[in-house]
């Protein structure tokens, strides 16, 4: 997956990727990954094509989670998509890399989460 999937900017030009109306943006605040992941892991047709057997309801459940329910009340700390799975270095929970692997996810839920400030 290229940079410019998330952070937008104009890959075709690279002089030009950070220019005013790329739609460049490097930092991706928090309030903004919920819908940045649902993008695509909500949207089934899209996913279908690459693997159907992954559910497409995560931006949904996240939505009636209790840390949405914080969230929307404006708690910065309470946990995201990336505070589970990262941003840059997502695998599927089998791999055992992952933050969501068995072996893994007590470390992560107890340390990764709450992470930084909005
Ligand atoms: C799947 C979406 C996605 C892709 C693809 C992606 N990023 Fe990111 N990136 C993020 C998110 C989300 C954050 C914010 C992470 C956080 O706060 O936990 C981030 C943060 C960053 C930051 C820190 C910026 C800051 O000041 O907060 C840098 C630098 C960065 N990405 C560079 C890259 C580069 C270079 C690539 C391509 C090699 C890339 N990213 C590809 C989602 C992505
Ligand atoms: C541009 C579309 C797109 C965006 C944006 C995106 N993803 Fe994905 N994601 C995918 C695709 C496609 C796969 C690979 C599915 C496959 O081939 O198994 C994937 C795979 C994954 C997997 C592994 C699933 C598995 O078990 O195989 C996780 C977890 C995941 N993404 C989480 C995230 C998170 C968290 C974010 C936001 C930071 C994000 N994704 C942003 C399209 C996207
Ligand atoms: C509190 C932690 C947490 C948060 C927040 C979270 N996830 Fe997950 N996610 C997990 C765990 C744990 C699994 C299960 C991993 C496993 O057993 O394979 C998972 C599984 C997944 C999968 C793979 C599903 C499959 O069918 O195999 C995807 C894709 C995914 N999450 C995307 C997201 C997206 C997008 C968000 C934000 C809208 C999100 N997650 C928020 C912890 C989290």
């Amino acid at each position: 997956m290229s940079c410019d999937i998330c952070h937008g900017g104009n890959t075709q030009d690279e002089a030009r990727a950070k220019a005013a109306g790329s739609g460049f943006r490097g930092h991706i605040s928090r309030e903004q990954i919920p819908e940045l992941c649902g993008s695509c892991h909500a949207d089934v047709n899209y996913m279908t094509r690459f693997n159907p057997s992954l559910r497409t309801d995560q931006l949904a459940q996240y939505h009636i989670s209790v840390h949405e329910y914080s969230f929307a009340k404006g708690d910065a700390h309470v946990a995201i998509c990336t505070d589970c799975h990262g941003a840059h270095e997502i695998r599927p929970g089998s791999d055992p890399r992952s933050l969501v692997h068995p072996l893994n996810v007590a470390q992560t839920a107890n340390v990764a989460i709450p992470t930084r400030p909005l």
